[in-house]
């Protein structure tokens, strides 16, 4: 795209000031639980917890692991994330024991808005706690003036998904076809619900 288009890369956006960082908080306290930046030592935590288990990546984009080096990198990959301002991976724990992670909570950082991607132990479902850290989360990247829109897709299969979003407040927008390979339920990609809050 040409410097006179009408429409701003975001690099060239960036460059002229026109987007700023989005900066969220380190660390978010809910009612039930602590989000807060990885570190190493929760890699052997979640392999035990979900990283290993098929119903909790039946919709995500990655295959079970097979051995705790899969979850040492992904979690070394997202302290990387932190690291390079793009990506903030929440660890989640209960609010009590915030050494314990029991799930995650990843904003994607773009111009003006953060998408959401975000997994929990099978043991916690069902009792509102996703519901809760997404809200929490979303609240504090819309009270910031260098974020107007938080949003997240889900594939159109996963009932769960979609509720939470819609019990945390967001609209579902529409539906992406062809969006995403889901490795664990075939090679084809599948249709997607776009879901935001906006303000
Ligand atoms: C999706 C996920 C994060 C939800 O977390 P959670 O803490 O259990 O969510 P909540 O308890 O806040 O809410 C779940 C809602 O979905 C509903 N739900 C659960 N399974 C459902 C199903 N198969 N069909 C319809 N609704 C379903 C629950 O009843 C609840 O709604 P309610 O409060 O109205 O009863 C969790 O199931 C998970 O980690 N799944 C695997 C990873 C994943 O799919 N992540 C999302 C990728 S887009």
């Amino acid at each position: 795209m040409s410097a006179g288009s009408p429409v701003q890369s975001d690099a060239l956006a960036k460059s002229q000031g026109l987007v700023m960082p989005i900066s969220l908080p380190e660390a978010i306290q809910t009612r039930s639980l602590t989000l807060r930046k990885p570190d190493a030592a929760d890699a052997k935590h979640i392999f035990k917890a979900y990283t290993q288990d098929l119903d909790v990546a039946r919709y995500l984009v990655w295959r079970p692991h097979q051995s705790i080096g899969e979850t040492e990198a992904f979690i070394l990959n997202c302290m990387q994330g932190w690291a390079s301002g793009q990506r903030r991976p929440f660890i989640l724990t209960r609010r009590e024991n915030s050494r314990i992670p029991i799930g995650m909570l990843e904003a994607r950082i773009l111009p003006n808005a953060i998408d959401l991607g975000y997994v929990l132990q099978r043991s916690y479902w069902g009792a509102g706690l996703m519901t809760e850290a997404i809200l929490a989360l979303s609240d504090a990247a819309l009270s910031l003036p260098e974020c107007s829109r938080v949003q997240a897709t889900c594939d159109t299969e996963n009932h769960a998904s979609a509720r939470v979003l819609e019990k945390a407040g967001f609209t579902r927008e529409g539906q992406l076809e062809r969006h995403s390979v889901l490795p664990n339920l075939g090679p084809e990609p599948r249709a997607s619900f776009m879901y935001a809050r906006s303000r």
